[in-house]
């Protein structure tokens, strides 16, 4: 990959050699006494991360050179002021649906042309709930987003892997760009791709009050979401299991489950979800 990074995107973008976790390296930043140097939409960018965290504690693994970790910088605001900290709730979702975005216009360029007529066949790329993008059902990027220990914002870290070979895939349901499209992909055009899209989602969103109706949002979202209409086990935080449909986002970015048990509709803020396949 062709590196670093050349192009300048975001409020401020730095690009680093290297770095820990990316979303450690923002967040101190963003709150540390120079936080004022930090604004609304701050970029930092390695694709060398030595210690990637996952959610749910989980470790993010991505070998150096062959994959982004991006940390997007928020400070939400209304005209009113401050976005109030319980209603941060949909851009986990935004972020995951800007990679969403980004992971298909990649796929969609490598897809070859069909020859004698026949179409080559497509590859499906779509959001999980809350934000993994999958391509064919694996799982291609994922987001971490923290809460800045003040509250005045959020860091929305995402790892894609874009030139994973098959030795270096972090689990059996992980998939690389490299892998679906069998080409290294640009990693400038992926990062330009998904904040030019992030960005855009989240002004679409507070110039609507931050109202998923109003902005359409809930509708965009939705259609991306492979997960609305799917079979799925949800892993809940406390380590019960939900098995049921799930049908819909609800106003604070949750997934709406039908309880197969009794049918009852939950509302999942967090949890690991499997789309069951019957
Ligand atoms: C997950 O799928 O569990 C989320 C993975 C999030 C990884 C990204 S890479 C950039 C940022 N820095 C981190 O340490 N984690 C996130």
């Amino acid at each position: 990959m062709e590196f670093p990074i050349s192009r300048s995107i975001g409020a401020r973008f730095e690009y680093l050699p290297e770095a820990g976790s990316t979303n450690d390296v923002l967040v101190t930043r963003a709150t540390g006494p120079d936080a004022g140097a930090w604004p609304d939409l701050s970029v930092i960018v390695t694709d060398n991360q030595t210690g990637g965290r996952g959610r749910l504690g989980r470790v993010w693994m991505a070998p150096s050179g062959k994959s982004l970790a991006i940390s997007v910088l928020l400070r939400p605001r209304l005209a009113s002021g401050p976005l109030p900290v319980n209603r941060f709730g949909w851009f986990p979702l935004l972020a995951g649906a800007a990679m969403t975005l980004a992971v298909r216009a990649v796929v969609d360029a490598a897809a070859p042309g069909g020859t004698d007529g026949e179409e080559a066949p497509r590859h499906e790329v779509t959001l999980k709930w809350p934000n993994d993008v999958l391509i064919d059902g694996y799982k291609v990027s994922g987001v971490l987003s923290e809460l800045l220990p003040d509250a005045s914002g959020l860091c929305i870290g995402t790892g894609v892997n874009l030139a994973l070979d098959e030795h270096d895939l972090p689990t059996l349901t992980s998939t690389s760009l490299l892998l679906v499209t069998g080409s290294v992909p640009d990693p400038d055009a992926v990062l330009a791709a998904y904040l030019t899209s992030l960005s855009s989602l989240v002004a679409k969103f507070l110039e609507h009050g931050a109202d998923p109706d109003a902005s359409g949002l809930r509708a965009e979202v939705s259609e991306l979401c492979g997960t609305l209409g799917s079979a799925v086990r949800v892993e809940l935080p406390g380590g019960n299991d939900l098995v049921g449909t799930a049908v819909g986002l609800d106003t604070d970015g949750r997934l709406i489950v039908e309880d197969q048990t009794n049918g009852e509709l939950q509302a999942v803020a967090a949890g690991d979800v499997t789309h069951l396949r019957y």
